[in-house]
């Protein structure tokens, strides 16, 4: 009996260990991993460079096209432009209320790249 219960005790132990390292790892991948900081300080952003690969990344593929999702059409300058005017490029991207929340179905994009396309909106949507 007492044998078994140094076994579980060890067993537990054992598992806290792995545990606390786990979490260390995770945090060191934080650190200097995939979830890299938002360093991008420009506030001229451009359509073309920066724009248009996030929305290709996230909405394009059911955006574009005859029958887009929605009715809600993407893809050139002119229906990007007008979608970010009517204000629900920035609504369904920043998952306000009023709007459906985008991309639907996945992951919101992150506050950097919310970010991004907000300052192409605020600059007044420029075809650069
Ligand atoms: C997987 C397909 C899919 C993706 C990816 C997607 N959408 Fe949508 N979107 C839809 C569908 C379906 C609707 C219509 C139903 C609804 O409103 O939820 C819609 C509706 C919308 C609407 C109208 C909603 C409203 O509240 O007026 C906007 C604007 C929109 N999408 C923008 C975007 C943007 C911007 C992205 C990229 C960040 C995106 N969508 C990504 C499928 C998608």
């Amino acid at each position: 009996m007492k044998f078994r219960k140094s076994i579980l005790l060890s067993l537990i132990s054992l598992s806290a260990v792995v545990l606390i390292s786990s979490c260390y790892y995770d945090k060191e991948e934080l650190l200097y991993g995939t979830a890299a900081p938002c360093t991008d300080t420009t506030t001229n952003v451009s359509y073309l460079q920066k724009v248009v690969p996030l929305l290709q990344q996230y909405c394009y593929s059911c955006h574009t096209g005859s029958f887009p999702s929605g009715n809600q059409l993407m893809g050139t300058y002119v229906a990007d432009k007008a979608m970010a005017q009517s204000g629900k490029l920035y609504g369904t991207i920043n998952h306000s209320s009023g709007y459906s929340p985008m991309p639907k179905g996945g992951a919101k994009m992150s506050s950097c790249q919310i970010s991004t396309i907000k300052k192409w909106v605020d600059a007044g949507m420029l075809n650069n």
